[in-house]
C-alpha cells in the first residue's frame, strides 16, 4: 500500500465526470487499498478517486462502521434531511452547513464486481452522498449554506 497525494480544490481534476470502472482487477484493489491508507493517514471519514487523481467511479467511506467501498455507485433513493458542517480533504479547513437527505440508498458494486445495495443514515448518508458527487466533480462547497469553524 502506498499514500498518494490529495488533490487539493483549483485542481481541475476535481471537476471532471469520473468514468465507469469496468476492470475490477489488482490496479483497482491496489488503488482501493491505498485511498484506505491515504484516508486514514489525513483522517478523513471518505474519500473518491478523483481525490487522488483517478477518474474512475470508486469511493470509500469509514464513518466508523467499518470500511466500505463502492464501485460505480448510484443513489437510488434518499429520505428525510438533515443539516450539519460538513468538511472534505480535498478543502482542508474550511467547514460548512450543508443540507442532506437523512437516509441514503445507493446500488454499487464491490471490488469484485458483485452487485449490492445498501441503506445508511446519518452521517454515513452524509458522507454517500458527498463522495458521489465527487464522482460526478462537484464539491460541497456548492451546497454550503453558511461557513463554520469545523466539523
Ligand atoms: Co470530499
Amino acid at each position: 500500500m502506498a499514500i498518494r497525494e490529495i488533490r487539493v480544490e483549483g485542481d481541475e481534476i476535481l471537476t471532471k465526470r469520473c468514468k465507469e470502472v469496468k476492470v475490477f482487477n489488482e490496479k483497482l484493489h491496489t488503488l482501493l487499498d491505498d485511498m484506505y491508507e491515504t484516508m486514514q493517514k489525513a483522517g478523513g471519514v471518505g474519500l473518491a478517486a478523483p481525490q487522488v487523481g483517478i477518474l474512475k467511479r470508486a469511493v470509500i467511506i469509514d464513518v466508523g462502521e467499518g470500511l466500505v467501498e463502492l464501485i460505480n455507485p448510484e443513489i437510488i433513493s434518499q429520505k428525510g434531511t438533515q443539516n450539519g458542517s460538513e468538511g472534505c480533504l480535498s478543502v482542508p479547513g474550511v467547514y460548512g452547513m450543508v443540507e442532506r437527505p437523512e437516509t441514503v440508498t445507493v446500488r454499487a458494486q464491490d471490488r469484485n464486481g458483485r452487485r449490492f445495495k445498501m441503506t445508511g443514515q446519518g452521517l454515513m448518508a452524509r458522507a454517500m452522498c458527498h463522495e458521489v458527487e465527487h464522482l460526478e466533480g462537484i464539491l460541497f462547497r456548492e451546497h454550503v449554506t453558511e461557513y463554520c469553524e469545523k466539523e
